[in-house]
């Protein structure tokens, strides 16, 4: 037995702290494995007055079935032991338990065994008689490593289970799309070139990547809401009367009402609320003018108008293009914000090539 004096730890050192951190990334039970008795006692003495929890093994089998049977946060083994050496239970532990650290005892005349050890993924080694305090200071650096790993852990849990939100949100809003273009049969494709259109302009306003995100859904859902209207009048393959275009208008509210329940997409409702708003106020459903009408609705009237006009319809032919650009110059300062109009204008000249 060692007649060293044995430096002290502070004892709340290694315990739970209550915060949550150390209960999953503390070193509180070591399991101690030493065919010398001697060593068994001194050691774990002096583990257990520093607060550690210290089961001990005098051979490698007895080892092996302890860690079968309780969870231990770190293992001390004996390199030298009769039967199972110590390079043989760190193969079984990396192979059964690869994240359980191992730091290996050994006498001088064994340090080769020791650096094989590091390199079959022993933490560390200890060289007999002990330095008590490096003992504690290697433990230490275990349980940062510990709490490194662990913090990476859930990080990447967080990163892949924000991945899977929005994945989920993303095919949600593609089906609820296509849910709604599939009852206006003229309109196929609609949502996602008004998409392509509207972020073309947030593009050039220097939206960042959650506003455009917004927009786009906001975009592929404007026209949701036609789930909501007759079929007659939806595929009327003619112009509508007063009463028939009442019945369409309904549907920018009803798109509100179907997209305010669902949480991630309550954001959007409103957007959707007031696309057909106009800049001078005799726009629909609430006849708002001016700033008063949110900026991604003002953004998605000039993308869906655009779009509109320029797609073929039952009793029209698609619009040419410079008309159609025509029309949305015209129309700025009237049905449109003029210089989301201009912006517009000017990213669609610049993407037909003629800057
Ligand atoms: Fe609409
Ligand atoms: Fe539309």
């Amino acid at each position: 037995m060692s007649t060293e004096p044995l430096p002290d730890r502070d004892l709340n050192q290694g315990a739970d702290d209550g915060s949550g951190d150390m209960a999953t990334t503390g070193v509180r039970r070591i399991l101690l494995v030493d065919d010398e008795e001697g060593i068994r006692e001194s050691l774990s003495t002096y583990l257990e007055t520093n607060g550690f929890q210290v089961d001990t093994a005098a051979d490698a089998i007895a080892a092996r079935r302890m860690i079968g049977e309780s969870t231990y946060d770190l293992v001390l083994t004996d390199i030298s032991m009769p039967e199972v050496s110590g390079l043989d239970l760190l193969a079984q532990i990396k192979d059964e338990h690869p994240s359980l650290e191992v730091i290996m005892i050994t006498g001088y005349l064994d340090i080769s065994f020791a650096i094989q050890a590091m390199r079959r993924g022993a933490y560390d080694f200890f060289t007999k008689p002990f330095n008590y305090e490096k003992i504690l200071l290697t433990i230490e650096r275990v349980e940062e490593k510990r709490r490194l790993e662990d913090q990476a852990r859930r990080y990447e849990s967080l990163r892949q289970q924000k991945q899977f939100e929005q994945q989920a949100i993303l095919e949600t809003t593609l089906g609820l799309a296509r849910a709604g273009e599939e009852r206006d049969r003229y309109n196929i494709g609609h949502g996602k070139r008004t998409a392509e259109f509207a972020l073309m302009i947030a593009d050039k306003l220097g939206y960042s990547d959650e506003r455009k995100k917004n927009l786009r859904y906001a975009s592929l859902l404007h026209d949701v809401g036609k789930i909501g209207i007759d079929d007659q009048i939806l595929n009327k393959p003619g112009r509508l009367d007063e009463q028939e275009f009442a019945a369409i208008k309904r549907h920018s509210e009803i798109g509100e009402y179907i997209l305010t329940p669902i949480s991630f997409l309550s954001d959007i409702a409103e957007v959707v609320r007031h696309h057909h708003e106009r800049w001078d106020g005799t726009g629909y459903p609430d006849g708002i003018a001016g700033e008063a009408i949110p900026i991604d609705a003002r953004i998605l009237c000039i993308a869906d108008y655009f779009d509109s006009i320029t797609s073929a319809r039952p009793y029209r032919r698609p619009m040419e293009t410079e008309k159609a650009r025509a029309l949305i110059r015209e129309e700025a300062g009237k049905t449109f914000d003029p210089t989301l109009a201009d912006v517009f204008l000017e990213g669609l000249g610049a993407a037909l090539g003629q800057a």
